[in-house]
């Protein structure tokens, strides 16, 4: 059987490329979307460490609650499905802020935005386009540094996503935390995540979510299929194998060479001038 197409795999809407598992149609109507005051919103550009913080978040809940897929993957049917949900709802997103259902922003629902220094999330969105059959194939490095950079990649340009949501960062409702800091000091970033969620969760319980919550743990629990490989909170794919690859930072400096990184500088320190990253 041949590949598929460029064009069976992605479209644009509203100017960004989606993965055609994310269809017009359903996109087209996010904007209708009924959005519950205690929804929680986890929000990340690809690869920034979604399944990692959706990992954190589910173990600290002692009630139920559900985490669905994310909002923005598969078709029109996915608003009723989602209306189905009796529990508390943990929504995953890539969405751009601004492509966000206006309902979550007039709910003031809780949103926790992830994010990852973009040359390591341009790392790993290289492998994972590589190792994707619903994403175009790349064939190397080098041509997906430049569509990383000038965002003609799936969800769009990493410095749109980020700044649209960084406009935002005062707003009381909206967490943001960084990958790095999650790899420098879980139990630290898991406290702010449960005060964040007025969640009261001993030191105890922090020690053993950390534990759990570790690349080797997560790794192996989808190795193991302890969690269900078809439930990943990436509309890019159905395969939770593909996500856990190495879970390093700094892991640009084995891909990026001298010239690249030097272009990457200029294009963060233009795109970022306003930003306080
Ligand atoms: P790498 O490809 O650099 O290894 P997302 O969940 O947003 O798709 O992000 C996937 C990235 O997060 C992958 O990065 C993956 O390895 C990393 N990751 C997933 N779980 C992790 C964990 N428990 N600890 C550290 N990194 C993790």
């Amino acid at each position: 059987m041949s590949n598929p197409s460029e064009a069976e795999l992605i479209h644009m809407f509203k100017g960004i490329l989606f993965t055609t598992r994310s269809s017009p149609e359903l996109l087209k109507s996010l904007d209708t979307f009924d959005a519950r005051e205690d929804d929680v919103l986890l929000v990340s550009y690809p690869k920034s460490g979604t399944h990692w913080l959706a990992g954190v978040i589910t173990k600290l809940y002692d009630t139920q609650v559900t985490l669905t897929s994310p909002i923005e993957f598969g078709d029109i049917s996915k608003l009723e499905e989602l209306n189905k949900v009796s529990s508390k709802r943990i929504i995953p997103t890539h969405l751009d802020y601004n492509m966000l259902p206006p309902n979550f922003k007039n709910k003031k629902c809780k949103m926790i935005y992830i994010s990852r220094n973009p040359k390591d999330t341009a790392v790993s969105m290289y492998h994972y386009y590589r190792d994707n059959p619903n994403l175009p194939t790349i064939d190397t490095w080098t041509v997906f540094f430049d569509l990383f950079l000038k965002g003609d990649v799936v969800c769009g340009s990493w410095f749109d996503h980020f700044l649209s949501w960084e406009e935002h960062e005062n707003d009381k409702n909206i967490l943001f935390l960084f990958y790095e800091d999650m790899k420098k000091d879980l139990p630290k970033t898991v406290k702010e995540i449960s005060l964040f969620l007025g969640l009261n969760v001993s030191d105890n319980d922090i020690q053993d979510i950390c534990k759990k919550s570790s690349f080797s743990e997560m790794k192996s629990d989808t190795e193991k299929e302890n969690s269900d490989p078809g439930h990943t909170v990436c509309a890019l794919t159905s395969n939770r194998k593909l996500i856990f690859r190495k879970g390093a930072v700094g892991d640009w400096k084995n891909h990026f060479t001298p010239k690249q990184n030097r272009r990457f500088e200029e294009i963060f320190n233009e795109k970022m001038k306003l930003s306080k990253m």
